[in-house]
C-alpha cells in the first residue's frame, strides 16, 4: 500500500532508521522509510549518551568541535548506507547571534560532500533564507524551525530557483506545547501551496510530531512528508498502523486556531514577516544543546 505521505524518520540512531525501514516494509507499506532528519540536539545527546560525556565533570572541556562534527559526519554516513536513496537532512549549525549567511554556505557545502544523498537544513530566519536562495541551486534544502503560513510563504519565493529539492518544516508539537494548534500551521501551508505544481513548491515536511493524531491528520492533509521519531512509530504500530478515514476529523480540544491568510506569492521574500519566537527559541536551544557537549 502506498501512503500520501512519505515517512521520514526523526532521530540520528541508524540502528532506529535500519528497524523503522523494516517495520515499515513488513507493515505493507513498501517504499519504506524514505528519509531521515536530524537535528544538533538529537546528535549531541547521543554522542553524550554513547560516549559516557555526561559523566565528566562540568566545566571542562569535552570534546572538540571537530570530533563532535565528525560523530555527525558518521553517523549521517552510516545512516546513508541504510537508506541509500532516502533523503537526509543534516543541520548547519553556529550560535545564532553571529551565524552569517555566508557561514551556512560553507557548512552546507561541507555536508554536502559527507554523503551522496544529503538534503542541508537551513533555519526560518533572514540569513538561513538567504543561505537557501543560493544553496538551493547546488542541492537539496529544507527550512527548519518553520512556525508561520508567511515564513513558508517566503521559502516558496526564496527557492523559486531550485535545481534540487526544496522541503519546508512546520514544527507542530512545539505549537501544541504552548496551547496553539500547530497543526493548522500544515494544514494552512498545504492550502497555500495546493495550485502550484510538485516540482515548482517546497515539499510540506511534517516535523515535530508527538500523537498519532499528528501523524492521522499529515496523512489526510497529504504533507508531501511526515518525520516520525521511532518511538511514535512503534506506537502507531501497537496501534495497527491506522491511516484516516475519508471524512477524518482532527480534534485539538483546548488548542488555539491559527487562522489562514490570504498572501501573495508575487512579491519579494524579504517582504514577508519571517519573525517567530519559537524559530529563535528553537535555534538557542539546538546550539545550546551542542555546546554543552564542546565545552
Ligand atoms: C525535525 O526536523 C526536527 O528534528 C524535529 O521534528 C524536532 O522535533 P521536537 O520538537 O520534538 O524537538
Amino acid at each position: 500500500m502506498e501512503l500520501p505521505s512519505k515517512i521520514f524518520i526523526d532521530g540520528g540512531d541508524p540502528a532506529e532508521t535500519h528497524e523503522a525501514d523494516e517495520l515499515l516494509k513488513k507493515a505493507g507499506f513498501l517504499t519504506g522509510v524514505t528519509g531521515q532528519t536530524t537535528n544538533p540536539s538529537l546528535i549531541a545527546k547521543r554522542f553524550a549518551r554513547e560516549s559516557g560525556i555526561m559523566n565528566q565533570e562540568s566545566g571542562k572541556p569535552k570534546v572538540s568541535s571537530e570530533n563532535l562534527i565528525d560523530y555527525y559526519k558518521k553517523t549521517v554516513q552510516e545512516i546513508s548506507r541504510i537508506i541509500p536513496e532516502g533523503a537526509i537532512s543534516i543541520q548547519v549549525i553556529g550560535d545564532p547571534a553571529t551565524l552569517t549567511t555566508e557561514d551556512m554556505l560553507t557548512q552546507a557545502r561541507d555536508r554536502m560532500s559527507w554523503i551522496p544523498n544529503g538534503v542541508v537544513k537551513f533555519p526560518a530566519t533572514t540569513a538561513g533564507l538567504a543561505a537557501a536562495e543560493v544553496f538551493c541551486q547546488e542541492g537539496p534544502v529544507n527550512i527548519t524551525l518553520t512556525f508561520s503560513q508567511e515564513q513558508a510563504a517566503a521559502v516558496y519565493v526564496a527557492t523559486k530557483a531550485h535545481n534540487y529539492d526544496v522541503y519546508v518544516s512546520p514544527f507542530v508539537g512545539r505549537m501544541d506545547d504552548r496551547g496553539e494548534n500547530g497543526m493548522d500551521v500544515v494544514a494552512n501551508i498545504t492550502s497555500m501551496y495546493r495550485y502550484i505544481e510538485v516540482m515548482k513548491r517546497p515539499k510540506v515536511l511534517t516535523a515535530s510530531v508527538r500523537t498519532v493524531a499528528h501523524i492521522l491528520y499529515a496523512l489526510w492533509l497529504k504533507s508531501d512528508v511526515i518525520t516520525i521519531p521511532f518511538k511514535l512509530l512503534k506506537q502507531w504500530e501497537n496501534e495497527g498502523f491506522p491511516i484516516p478515514p475519508k471524512d477524518f476529523i482532527y480534534d485539538a480540544p483546548g488548542l488555539a486556531e491559527i487562522p489562514y491568510h490570504e498572501l501573495s506569492l508575487d512579491v519579494d521574500w524579504h517582504e514577508f514577516d519571517l519573525t517567530h519566537d519559537l524559530t529563535d527559541i528553537g535555534l538557542k536551544k539546538f546550539w545550546e544543546d551542542w555546546k554543552v557537549i564542546i565545552q
